[in-house]
């Protein structure tokens, strides 16, 4: 699958996705990435993307032109007929979730995303070709790329052959929705701190059983909303 992002700084999306687990996938041609700078798309000499807004107020817009032409040039490269979900980050949006993210990494078509700057875009080119918009949280960013490196890591290594063995993205927070059991490594006492006995007791069953206990109490304490959705999906509540 490829990436495609449609953006002012494609340094800070590269810087973002080229190091650990993910920059090893794109390396390995598992996953690719396509940066495309608006700033190739100006609408003049002067490499010009924004303008001030209809309306007046404060800030200016990237105009739809060059996002369209951007959006064009990807689109002829790919296989006439393919379904390209666009993806536009906003925190005009709901929050993306990890649903979100298995969802998109079953997609067997490219992502496009557009990463939004200064006041934002011009709605009517969101309109004509954005099939997806996301927040990554209820607080404002000064651009879309750093949100829009953040969708690609939770969406990459979910993708069959991103993360090994070791990595694997089984057992982790939100699988079953609940958040993940605490989790110990040597020395068995730290700082008069010791490791729950139940886990160095060699019985698989009884670790399991802890695991899931403490999943979900804490769960309970720290996400009541998610402990309360778990409930109900199982008929508990
Ligand atoms: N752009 C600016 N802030 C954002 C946010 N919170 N989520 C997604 N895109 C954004």
């Amino acid at each position: 699958m490829t990436f495609h992002v449609i953006t002012l700084f494609p340094e800070l999306v590269e810087q973002c996705c080229n190091s650990s687990i993910i920059g090893r996938a794109f390396g390995n041609g598992v996953i690719n990435l396509e940066l495309i700078n608006l700033r190739d798309f100006a609408i003049n000499s002067y490499g010009s993307v924004d303008d001030y807004t209809y309306g007046g107020g404060a800030g200016m817009l990237i105009a739809c032109e060059p996002v369209y032409n951007a959006y064009q040039k990807i689109m002829e490269k790919l296989p006439g007929g393919s379904s390209v979900r666009t993806i536009y980050t906003t925190p005009q949006a709901r929050v993306f979730t990890q649903t979100d993210a298995k969802e998109l990494s079953r997609e067997n078509d490219d992502i496009i995303f557009i990463c939004g700057h200064y006041e934002g875009i011009d709605e009517r080119v969101l309109q004509k070709i954005v099939t997806d918009y996301y927040s990554i949280g209820d607080y404002v960013l000064t651009g879309g790329e750093l949100p829009v490196a953040v969708i690609i890591d939770a969406v990459a290594r979910l993708i069959p052959g991103v993360l090994n063995n070791d990595e694997s993205a089984e057992t982790e927070s939100f699988n079953d929705g609940l958040l993940e059991y605490p989790q110990y490594t040597r020395p068995k006492v730290w700082q008069e701190m010791e490791v729950p006995p139940v886990l160095l007791s060699g019985d698989h069953k009884k670790v399991g059983e802890w695991r899931h206990f403490m999943a979900k109490e804490r769960t309970k304490e720290r996400r009541p909303e998610l402990y309360t959705k778990y409930l109900e999906e199982r008929g508990i509540w």
